[in-house]
């Protein structure tokens, strides 16, 4: 048998924690180890081989024969058993959406149900998210103190979303609830306990998303991504199966939303916390597409993703077993100076701030990446332009753990109401 190793690098490996400790903290910094002395290593305690380096993770993006998506859903900590009960209840049969189909399919669908990404349709969508903002900015302006993530971050997005699917309004009030439990069954760490409360949520998701489809198909002229894919599963349904529409009614509410939401909190607060880049878009508002950027690459709502290996691979210098389950954290490949010079430093001048992977890469990259740089532009023009003297309050940041979803929970702002440039020139 093997002796414990005395190795410091394999003692961070074994040590490795993805849902506490360091990783939860800065995921960026907690590998910097990694990048440095050991880029691919297997971590016991997840039982997947970790990818830091960016040339790494856009290797493995950049191969999706050999790293397949197949896993990029799967409970990263299995069901209990008596959670699997609970979920077989409510006929719970997740399965493949786009982001976790494997080639020649995913091409396929993928190419099948594009066309409602095109810029034209951004536009309209622009509009909304603009009105959007201001009605929520005029909610709370004169407040002098907010959160921003419960004022406008996590609604606006959601919005945006359920209209740009088609997918009706009216219980936004549980997606929430759902939104949660599908992140933490999905990337989390949930107790024995939390398994079977969250296998509830999860189950009443899937069966809501069910509901929702049933009611879309009696609108057979209703707009939206979801009513095409509707209509797409009517016409080619080998292509777009029924179990692609269940599956992705619910997983798409989630990528759509939950990522935009985060991506933004995250943003207010890293301008925030780097007053100079803050002001100088205040100043001049031709910097906010590449702060945009910047935030994304810094600070990014998609932390880390998942491939699985479909027969012997080799990642870096390191030979990797048919079947390796692999996290390539795309966090650390974004802040990894062969890529991107002094990459722990932000800043919203860098020229090559567009090459990060926070929206992955290759043939799964995310096919809403627009609408979600559109709507942190929008709140960056709104925000500059009417609250230039807001401040980030004290506070400590909360995360929900889990190994992907990442953004504060809450983002507490204050200003003074009197030095409201609207105010001064009434
Ligand atoms: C895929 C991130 C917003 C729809 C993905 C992937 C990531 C991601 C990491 C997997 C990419 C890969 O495997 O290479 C994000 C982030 C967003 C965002 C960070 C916001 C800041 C959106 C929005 C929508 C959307 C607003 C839809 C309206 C999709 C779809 C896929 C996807 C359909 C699957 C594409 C495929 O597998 O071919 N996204 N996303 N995402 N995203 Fe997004």
């Amino acid at each position: 048998g093997a002796a414990p190793s005395g190795c410091p690098v394999t003692q961070m490996a074994e040590a490795f924690d993805a849902f506490e400790g360091p990783y939860q903290l800065d995921p960026a910094e907690a590998l910097r180890w990694s990048r440095d002395q050991l880029p691919i290593f297997y971590s016991p305690k997840l039982g997947y081989w970790v990818v830091s380096r960016y040339e790494d993770i856009k290797a493995v993006f950049r191969d999706g024969i050999l790293f397949s998506p197949r896993n990029v859903l799967e409970k990263i900590t299995p069901a209990t058993p008596e959670a699997m009960e609970v979920l077989k209840g409510y006929g719970y049969a997740m399965n493949r959406t786009m982001v976790n189909e494997d080639e020649p399919a995913h091409m396929e669908r993928r190419r099948a149900l594009m066309d409602h990404f095109i810029p034209a349709n951004l536009e309209k969508h622009q509009e909304m998210v603009r009105r959007l903002t201001r009605e929520k900015m005029d909610a709370f302006i004169n407040e002098g103190r907010v959160d921003l993530v419960d004022a406008m971050l996590y609604e606006v997005p959601l919005n945006v979303a359920l209209h740009f699917l088609g997918v009706p309004e009216d219980e936004i009030a549980v997606l929430r609830t759902f939104s949660v439990a599908h992140s933490v069954n999905t990337w989390g760490k949930p107790t024995d306990d939390q398994q079977v409360a969250i296998a509830h949520d999860v189950g009443q998701f899937w069966a809501y998303a069910g509901k929702i489809i049933e009611k879309m198909k009696q609108e057979p002229e209703g707009t939206g991504w979801m009513h095409e894919t509707i209509r797409k599963n009517a016409e080619m349904p080998d292509v777009v199966t029924d179990s692609y529409v269940h599956s992705m009614m619910m997983a798409i509410i989630v990528a759509a939303h939950e990522t935009t939401s985060l991506a933004s909190a995250n943003m207010f607060k890293t301008l925030l916390s780097n007053r100079e880049a803050w002001d100088d878009i205040c100043a001049d508002p031709s910097l906010i597409p590449n702060a945009v950027e910047e935030c994304l690459r810094y600070a990014g709502s998609i932390v880390a993703w998942r491939r699985q290996t479909t027969a012997p691979a080799r990642v870096g210098d390191v030979d990797l077993p048919e079947g390796a389950k692999l996290l390539i954290v795309q966090a650390s490949g974004n802040q990894d100076e062969r890529h991107f010079e002094d990459g722990d430093k932000f800043d919203i001048y860098r020229d090559n701030a567009i090459d990060h992977l926070t929206f992955g890469y290759g043939s799964h990259q995310c096919m809403g990446k627009n609408i979600g740089r559109m709507e942190m532009r929008i709140f960056l023009e709104e925000m500059t332009r009417r609250l230039p003297h807001l401040r980030l309050a004290e506070q400590a940041f909360t995360y929900l753990p889990n190994t992907s979803f990442r953004g504060p929970d809450h983002v507490w702002v204050e200003w003074d109401p009197a030095l409201n440039p609207e105010n001064e020139h009434p």
